[in-house]
């Protein structure tokens, strides 16, 4: 067994829980992975930790100084990240890097503390390549977030192996009219951890969240939170489910309020022709069940509205991809639609730690068989795959 890496382990004894719907819990699982490292995270100086975890990063880290790049004032060693919602609290915040991504978005963080919605609240559809979830924001709040992230002592904002974002939502408890504030409070707080900050508006499982979309409303929150002292770069995650002139909407807000960047996408509403699909635990079909969809399904819609943003803010405006990718060959297409950065959540729980270097390894291919000099280059370039 000793000569089994991450990976092999990974699909060895996690794969076959995840090969079914019903079995092993979704949501269970994910909090004992994030227990172990969020432990591991905190005591990751101390030998024995620190000696595995240099085997984990010698396993999964890429490096190579074509995949670097500085966006909005952050330095990139990669263009992979762990998307939002899988590390709520921030518990593994300084570990995050040896998984081999190049950054990490911790969240979604809202400034009261909050349970969610009711159990169970997040499916597996594995023969799909996808999750249905309702979490509804279960976090521990901003003032937790915060001790958290100091008691890990993370190397100063800048200076990061990994890149860190922080995700931020409104709590459920707070109306829209308050809104501006409610981010802004967390926000204050956790300015000085964050390399860049994000503006949720996009989550379907907090009811109302998503009217802040709107321009009017999403211009007075941007400018609530800019008026902060040292406000860190500013991204909005939008929805895969607005309506085109709703994305040309953001993306001219981003433009003209001199946002930081946009992410796309979040979880959808839509069943992407899964609307007669069984969840196994509740008997009622994803037409009838609430909560977002995410995976496979969610790759062509997610394509679509990156393309769209593209088209219409232009190449000044970085743009996050995030949606279904779950290959080189997807994180490729992405990039060349205008991407400068990608994340994974659900391909990354199906595939394991793996697909991280496996998909760096890839882009690094192409980089070449294209004749390109760095990912930058790449980024928009509408190439295929070769
Ligand atoms: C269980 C689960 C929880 C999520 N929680 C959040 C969240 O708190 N905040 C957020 O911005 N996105 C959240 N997301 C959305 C992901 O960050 C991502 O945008 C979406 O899943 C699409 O990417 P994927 O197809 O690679 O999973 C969550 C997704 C899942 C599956």
């Amino acid at each position: 067994m000793a000569e089994l890496g991450t990976g092999a382990l990974y699909q060895r004894f996690v794969g076959p829980l995840l090969s079914r719907d019903e079995g092993a819990d979704a949501e269970q699982l994910s909090q004992l992975t994030l227990q172990a490292l969020g432990q591991a995270s905190l005591r990751r100086n101390w030998p024995l930790v620190s000696g595995s975890l240099a085997g984990l990063g010698a396993e999964l880290e890429v490096r190579d100084l074509r995949l670097e790049q500085t966006l909005f004032g952050c330095r990139f060693r990669n263009p992979i990240g762990l998307a939002a919602g899988f590390d709520k609290n921030a518990v593994a915040a300084g570990i995050w890097h040896l998984f081999g991504f190049g950054f990490a978005e911790v969240g979604t963080i809202t400034w009261h503390a909050q349970p969610g919605n009711p159990k169970p609240r997040l499916f597996r559809l594995a023969a799909e390549r996808a999750a249905l979830n309702r979490m509804g924001f279960n976090n521990r709040g901003a003032l937790a977030a915060r001790r958290t992230l100091e008691r890990q002592a993370l190397p100063a904002v800048g200076q990061r192996p990994a890149v860190l974002g922080i995700n931020l939502g409104k709590s459920k408890i707070t109306s829209l009219e308050q809104a501006p504030d409610d981010y802004a409070s967390s926000l204050e707080l956790l300015a000085p951890l964050a390399d860049y900050a994000v503006i949720n508006v996009s989550s379907p499982n907090t009811p109302g969240l998503r009217e802040l979309q709107d321009d009017a409303q999403l211009r007075r929150l941007v400018e609530r939170l800019r008026r902060l002292p040292a406000c860190p770069p500013l991204l909005v995650k939008i929805a895969p489910d607005l309506e085109d002139e709703a994305i040309d909407v953001i993306a001219r807000l981003a433009y003209e309020e001199g946002l930081a960047g946009v992410i796309a996408v979040n979880t959808s509403l839509n069943r992407l022709g899964l609307e007669q699909r069984r969840i196994v635990q509740t008997g009622r079909s994803l037409a009838e069940e609430a909560g977002g969809l995410s995976g496979a399904p969610l790759r062509g819609r997610a394509l679509e509205v990156l393309r769209r943003l593209r088209a219409v803010a232009g190449p000044g405006l970085p743009l996050i991809g995030v949606g279904g990718i779950d290959s080189p060959e997807a994180a490729w297409e992405r990039i060349c639609a205008g991407a400068s950065l990608i994340q994974l959540y659900t391909a990354w729980i199906y595939e394991g730690p793996q697909l991280v270097p496996t998909i760096l390894e890839g882009l690094v291919q192409q980089l070449d068989r294209h004749g390109f000099r760095s990912i930058s280059e790449a980024v928009g370039s509408g190439v295929g795959w070769r």
